[in-house]
């Protein structure tokens, strides 16, 4: 049921809001603004049994593991991939443990390196994809601990794994990944925070601040979501652009790769997805009039170095797309489209930059006459390699 909307992406793009709030409510407590992850079943139950857990002892089980775990490694393919290198910041920053990000065909083929003490955690929304699939069964064969995010309850990957957590987006039907990336984006802020406050990383205070920023997002998202209209109107000029360099740095980074990943499978158009801090070291030499720059410089620690990237990228003739915090004039001035986001902790930025980004894509596809919700060679679930 489309309810209305052109397409199941529209409509996926539109529940976000209410995605997020769903993945985050089992776990947050409004109240106290703490959070204590809800019945992620360690103790080795099956997955249609978690609700029945006692959600004390089962909270007191996960704590025990956080505590006993020296690295994370993170496992996905594609969007879900991007989403868990946004987590290796989360847990990096909030809970100081050590992570490894990897795309589950190479980590599978790799011959890896799992040490004693590791938590491998994947991420999949369909919990079908055979790489990610192949990838939790190796880790576990090798001793490690295996915690999985999955939207879809009781998929293989979700049953595979030790622990269990969820998306709770709803179902997906879109071929490119929008609610399920935000979902678990909500979900990785929930486990960054239980880590950090287990493993002593972070204080009650801090918890607290972290807690409001997540809990702030789905209606911050309402307002992001006025680009919808814009980018309608927007899409006939951007699809004269030869090509597209998505950067950003720390989770604006990911994000650009997300960015980038959602106009290529969408309106097949080129586009790459960079760290900022890389351009000069060979990207830069792409640059032209005919190259659209979509930077997102959050108001954030590393947002003067991103301006002088900006500066930069316009000097040779690029055409800027930016998305900033709030009614910022300096980069009004030098973009050609200014997109204005709400101030949000860094913890939380990434869930609503990307939604314009998701934005421009449907409608530069749309406006290009390609069907969004089913594009050309792309399956919804990747169940061979
Ligand atoms: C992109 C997209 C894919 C999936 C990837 C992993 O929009 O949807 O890149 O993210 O195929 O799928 P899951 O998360 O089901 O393992």
């Amino acid at each position: 049921e489309k309810q209305g909307f052109a397409h199941y992406m529209l409509k996926e793009i539109y529940e976000q809001p209410r995605a997020v709030a769903s993945a985050i409510e089992p776990h947050v407590n409004p109240e106290t603004f703490s959070v204590a992850l809800k019945n992620v079943g360690f103790g080795g139950v099956s997955v249609q049994k978690l609700d029945e857990l006692d959600s004390k002892a089962d909270w007191a089980k996960t704590q025990e593991m956080f505590k006993g775990i020296e690295r994370v490694f993170i496992i996905a393919c594609g969007t879900s991939f991007y989403a868990g290198l946004i987590g290796k910041y989360l847990f990096e920053q909030l809970a100081r443990i050590p992570v490894e990000v990897d795309i589950a065909s190479e980590f599978r083929y790799r011959n890896p390196v799992i040490p004693p003490k590791t938590l491998v955690m994947t991420i999949s929304q369909s919990g079908e994809t055979a790489d990610t699939l192949a990838a939790i069964r190796m880790a576990k064969e090798m001793g490690a601990t295996t915690l999985s995010v999955c939207n879809v309850r009781n998929s293989t990957i979700d049953r595979e794994a030790h622990g269990h957590l969820y998306m709770n987006s709803g179902p997906e039907i879109g071929v490119a990944s929008t609610k399920a990336f935000t979902s678990t984006l909500a979900v990785l802020n929930c486990i960054a925070i239980a880590l950090g406050r287990t493993r002593g990383a972070l204080d009650e205070k801090t918890e607290a601040e972290l807690v409001k920023s997540i809990m702030a997002v789905p209606s911050q998202m309402e307002g992001v979501l006025a680009f919808d209209k814009y980018f309608e109107e927007a899409a006939s000029g951007l699809k004269l652009f030869r090509g597209f360099l998505y950067m950003g740095r720390g989770t604006s980074y990911p994000i650009a790769m997300e960015g980038a990943l959602k106009l290529k499978e969408l309106a097949y158009m080129h586009a790459e997805g960079y760290a900022a801090g890389e351009m000069k070291h060979g990207p830069l030499a792409l640059i032209d009039e005919r190259m659209a720059i979509v930077m997102v410089a959050p108001t954030d620690h590393l947002y003067e170095k991103t301006i002088s990237n900006l500066e930069e990228a316009r000097a040779r003739g690029g055409k800027i797309i930016s998305i900033g915090t709030g009614d910022n004039e300096k980069l009004r001035a030098i973009s050609e489209y200014y997109l204005a986001m709400p101030k949000a902790h860094w913890t939380t930025h990434a869930l609503l930059s990307v939604i314009p980004l998701q934005l421009m894509s449907y409608h530069l596809a749309c406006s290009l006459g390609y069907d969004v919700d089913q594009p050309r060679n792309l399956a919804k679930s990747v169940t061979v390699e």
